[in-house]
């Protein structure tokens, strides 16, 4: 299984073809960037760490009978995934208020929500990645109702394995972003990564609220100990992972 040619490279992954074409192979990049790319910067093994902790937790969740498009990693920042044809949509569940939640509505950060909140947005760079509503999404045929509805309960019960997960781990799972394909047969699988980069963790042995992050919002709001921050999450969600046998 060889990587061929470049796909496609986006801000943190390059997506390469391989010999059989409903394979590819992603490679995890330490280059960052925020706030759709004015800021940017790289966070050192960054790569490595993202895509170890992304295979951890899409197994995870396939053992917990979450379909996603994880094959395996055969080397180091490398994983290699199933072709799919990915939505234009970022779910984002939300558990406590922050980010783009609390600039919109005004909710203090750290405010814990009634219930999980999840949230569509367009995936369109030129346009800022705007919220969606449901009929904006039927309007622009970005899903069907029924794949709104199949990826609002897969988001949900996500939700509830990753925040069990990195609760034992010590660690509050805030938010996070997923994205969704579909493969030949039009079936949702969850794709793209989960990781520091693409969720909002914190710390459950720290009170002070710049201390307790340990996600991609150190590097956004230059906090600070961006590496040992996504080192930690690693080496937590790995000994969670073993603790489980
Ligand atoms: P937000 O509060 O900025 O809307 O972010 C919500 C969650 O989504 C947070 O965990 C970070 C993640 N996220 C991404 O993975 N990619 C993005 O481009 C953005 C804006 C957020």
């Amino acid at each position: 299984m060889s990587a061929q040619k470049q796909l496609y490279e986006g801000k943190a992954k390059i997506i390469y073809t391989t010999d059989n074409p409903e394979i590819l192979l992603a490679y995890f990049k330490d280059d960052a960037t925020a706030f759709n790319a004015q800021k940017r910067g790289s966070i050192a093994g960054k790569g490595e760490m993202n895509c170890t902790i992304a295979a951890y937790l899409f197994q995870l969740l396939e053992a917990n009978g979450v379909p996603t498009h994880f094959i395996d990693c055969p080397a180091p920042g490398k994983m290699r995934v199933r072709a799919l044809r990915i939505l234009p949509l970022e779910v984002v569940v939300r558990n406590i208020a922050a980010g783009s939640l609390c600039q919109q509505t005004g909710l203090l950060v750290g405010t814990v929500l009634p219930q999980p909140l999840v949230e569509f947005f367009y995936k369109k760079d030129e346009l800022g990645d705007p919220l969606l509503t449901r009929d904006r999404i039927m309007l622009l045929n970005l899903a069907t109702p029924e794949q709104l509805d199949q990826l609002r309960s897969s988001a949900l019960r996500i939700n509830q394995i990753l925040s069990d997960f990195f609760h034992q781990c010590g660690i509050t799972l805030v938010d996070f972003k997923l994205e969704f394909g579909l493969d030949v047969q039009q079936q949702l699988l969850l794709a793209d990564e989960i990781s520091p980069d693409s969720c909002r963790l914190w710390d459950q042995a720290e009170a002070d609220p710049d201390r307790r992050v340990m996600d991609k919002d150190r590097f956004r709001r230059d906090l600070g100990n961006v590496e040992s921050a996504y080192q930690q999450v690693l080496e937590r969600v790995q000994k969670g992972v073993e603790g489980r046998g």
